[in-house]
Parts: C-alpha cells; structure tokens; sequence
C-alpha cells in the first residue's frame, strides 16, 4: 500500500523549460521574471500593483510598515493562522490581539473583530483560512469608521473568490503565499498586492534593501547611478528561478482550483453522509480553492481528532491536525492577556487535513474515505 500523502505540487516539464530558460539566460536573480511574474499576477487578482516578495511573511511584515504601523500599535489578528499572522505585527513593534473565528469558516468576522477593537487598533489582518475566502466587507464599515487599515493574509487564497472577484482585490493590501503547501508554488515565495501606488513603490524599494535604484536597473546600464538608501530595508527578493516557476503556475491555476474542487465536492458527498463529522465547504459569499480540506471531529464521534489520525495513518494516509492557534503557544502565550477563544480552541483541536492535491487519483481518494467510513461503523457498533 502506497503512502498517500497531505500535499503534493503539481510541477512538470513546463516549469523545467521554464527554469533552464533562467539559467541559461544567465540572469537568475530578481529580473524580468519576477517583473513579469508581478505583472501577470497583478491582472489576475484584479489589482493594480504586485511586488514579488521571498515569502508571504515577509510581504505581511513589508505591509505592515508600507502601512505605518509601528510601536504602540495594535494589529487585530485570528490565532487560528499559521504562526507568521501574529509574527508580521511583532516584528514591527506592535502588538498582535487576538480575534476568534467563526465556527463555519475558520475566519475572523465583523462580530470577532469588533469585540477586541481597541483605540490603539491600527489595522486588522484578515486571513482566507485553507482559501475559504473571509468576508470582508462585513469588516470594511467598522474599520472605515476607525481608520483601520484591511490587510488580507491571502497566503492560501490564489485562486479563492469573493462575491465573484478574486479574494484579496478588496483588501487595503493583501499577502500571498508560494510555499508548496499552498495551490501555485515557486519553492519558497510571496507577493504583496495593493491599489495604492506609493505603497508599492515603497514596498518595492523596502524588498531590495531600499535601493534608490534596483539591482536590475543597475546591472542593465553600462553606468550605473550611485544608488541611495533612504532608509533601512531588507532582502526580501524573489528570484528570476522562482519567478519563472510561479508564471508557469500562474497559469495552471484555474485547472488547478477546478480539480481540488472537483475533488473536495468527492469528498463533502460522503463525509456529509457521515454523523458527527462536517467537511469545509463555501461559505454564501464566494468560492473556496480547498487549499487545505478539513474536517471537523464532532465530540459525537466514536473517535476522537487524534484517533481518526491514527486510523489514517493505519491506512498509509498522511493527514494533518487542523490550524494552529498562535495564542496557546510559547511564543505569545503569555502576551495576550487571557484571550478568550473558545471557537480557535474548538477547532484547533477537533479538525484535521485531508489529503488534496491536483494528482490525487480517484483510488487513493476512496482510501481515505473509505477509512472514515470505518471509523463511523465503529461508532455505531460502540453505541449498540
Ligand atoms: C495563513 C498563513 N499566513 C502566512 C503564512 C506564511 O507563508 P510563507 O511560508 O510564504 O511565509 C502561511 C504559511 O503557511 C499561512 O498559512
């Protein structure tokens, strides 16, 4: 029996072609690609600008500060995210606060937010959890109200929709992820989004060490400029490499969303039929990309989260504990001042991931629910 494992890329020759390209052009750092990349990318999530940036946690630290936020700050938060949610405000000196999450789609709502807004709250950074996308103009009214800035951690958003634009196209600025867990990957990689133009232009500059002129510009003319460094930047380049990679993969997103679709509507029709679980699904206001398929462990269920995990693990399936709650963590456990976060605790500890990737074959798929199957019929017998 072969491993079935949580993720898997989907790369192939063309993104081969595309790197050997790179290579032998003999321009592999931050070039044309990645100026292409950005433009590409910026036409396909509805916006004006793009900067390519070396991961999505640095493109939310180069939001952060493109925004002004700084020490004293408060930047509202969902625990229930990857660490790097809660990392971005730290590194600039402000303070993440902690909001919960709704039950349905793991993301911070108007209600959520409103409760931990405070007079010191600068921005509040929205996360489209596993690409189901979070409802955002739900929180544009309050924030407006307050002069709160809206920065979408849309890490694992490529290719999830919002009342029928890309997620993230509404956001003050959004944050984008290319590691390989999320739908389009070039290794390690971010970007940065945003329809104001000065702070793309900063953000630009911040990501080359805030270089008067970029190392491009420099390299292409016989006599360079001296170059100017008005304040302190950072590299948080993307390379031509990786650049060329994700425009391969920019392409191949929308095959990708509709195969993880396709394949997630395969695995809600039986795991709705199951008592006591409940799957992901879209929420009323737009289209998820399934990046990441959980399902929620009902208490009612014979099994609990961590027994499921080990039927499947039985069964060669590697699948994962649900989102992290940043709260509980040693990091920022003792700096939240006892957040109260009963909906983040439940579902930190009640859902898993499921396996979902674009070559997923149909028979590894009944693997797994065939698995949950099993596990149900196990209740019903322990409950005869
Ligand atoms: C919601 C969220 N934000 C930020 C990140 C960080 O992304 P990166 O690894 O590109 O820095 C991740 C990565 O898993 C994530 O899931």
């Amino acid at each position: 029996m072969s491993r079935i494992n949580v993720m898997k890329p989907w790369l192939g020759a063309d993104e081969v072609l595309a790197v050997t390209e790179v290579i032998e052009s003999g321009w592999v750092a931050q070039g044309p690609r990645v100026a292409r990349f950005e433009t590409e990318f910026a036409a396909h999530m509805q916006v004006d600008f793009a900067v390519a940036t070396s991961s999505c946690t640095s493109a939310l630290h180069l939001a952060l500060i493109v925004a002004g936020i700084g020490a004293g700050d408060e930047v509202i938060v969902p625990s229930f995210s990857f660490i790097a949610t809660a990392n971005a405000p730290t590194y600039v000196g402000a303070r993440p606060v902690f909001a919960d999450v709704d039950l349905t789609t793991g993301n911070v709502t108007a209600q959520t937010v409103a409760a931990v807004v405070s007079a010191q709250t600068r921005a509040v950074i929205i996360v489209d959890q596993g690409g189901v996308p979070v409802d955002l103009l739900s929180l544009r009214e309050l924030c407006d109200r307050q002069g709160i800035v809206i920065i979408e951690d849309a890490a694992c958003g490529a290719g999830s929709t919002y009342h029928g634009r890309s997620v993230g196209a509404g956001a003050d600025i959004a944050a984008w992820s290319f590691h390989p867990r999320k739908l389009l990957t070039t290794g390690e990689g971010g970007m940065l989004t945003t329809n104001n133009r000065d702070w793309a232009v900063r953000a630009r500059q911040l990501r080359e060490h805030a270089m008067s002129v970029s190392a491009s510009d420099r390299q292409g003319s016989l006599l360079a400029a001296p170059e100017v460094y008005a304040e302190v930047g950072y590299n948080y380049r993307m390379t031509d490499l990786q650049a060329a990679v994700g425009i391969v993969q920019l392409g191949k997103l929308p095959e990708i969303v509709r195969r993880r679709r396709e394949l997630a509507e395969r695995y809600a029709g039986v795991i709705d039929g199951i008592p006591g679980l409940r799957a992901v699904a879209d929420p009323e206001w737009g289209t998820g990309n399934f990046q990441s398929f959980w399902i929620d462990v009902q208490p009612d269920f014979a099994l609990d989260r961590e027994g499921v995990l080990a039927a499947l693990a039985d069964a060669e399936v590697s699948a994962r504990r649900g989102i992290m709650a940043a709260h509980r963590q040693p990091a920022y456990r003792d700096r939240c001042d006892g957040a109260v976060l009963p909906v983040t605790e439940y579902l930190t500890d009640h859902t898993l991931i499921l396996p979902l990737y674009h070559d997923l074959t149909l028979a590894d798929q009944d693997r797994v629910l065939d698995t949950l199957v099993v596990a149900a019929s196990v209740q019903k017998c322990g409950a005869a």
